[in-house]
């Protein structure tokens, strides 16, 4: 594991994207093994890019965070409501209003979500977008 994330950094590096920030650290280091270093995903892990078609609301909101991959995170409640934040401003255009805080990442996190596609179809009728629609 620990090859694989080295391997990650130097191809993050190589790619000559800025990897000073450590909220960009945590997402190459916690979340780009699966949704790649662009967000794209595959064919079995959905592109982040498909969040921002999903509707502005408190279910959105609360969703984000009880997504398995999200939650069981291995990040402080601090630094994961700063890489949500980083996140949906990444993907959707604009961070969230207002932006997700520790105190509430560390309630909604405790509930991982069981069936989160179920739970993305209630959400949002349109399919979980994935890297073979791009
Ligand atoms: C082991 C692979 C894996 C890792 C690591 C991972 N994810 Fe995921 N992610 C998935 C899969 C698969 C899904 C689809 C839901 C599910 O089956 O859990 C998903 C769903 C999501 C979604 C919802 C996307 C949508 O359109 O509904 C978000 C947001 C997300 N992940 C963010 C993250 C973040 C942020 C991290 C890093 C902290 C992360 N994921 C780490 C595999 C992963």
């Amino acid at each position: 594991m620990k090859r694989v994330r080295l391997a990650l950094v130097f191809c993050f590096a190589a790619s000559g994207a800025q990897a000073d920030s450590l909220v960009e650290h945590d997402y190459l280091l916690n979340c780009a093994g699966c949704h790649q270093l662009n967000g794209s995903g595959s064919v079995t892990v959905p592109s982040l890019h498909g969040i921002s078609g999903l509707s502005d609301t408190s279910g959105t909101r609360v969703y984000l965070i009880r997504v398995p991959g999200v939650a069981q995170a291995p990040l402080s409640d601090e630094r994961l409501a700063a890489l949500m934040n980083w996140l949906l401003e990444r993907f959707t255009g604009r961070a969230p209003i207002p932006r997700y805080t520790a105190k509430e990442v560390s309630q909604l996190r405790k509930n991982p979500l069981l069936d989160p596609r179920a739970e993305r179809a209630r959400l949002s009728p349109a399919p979980i977008s994935d890297s073979s629609e791009r």
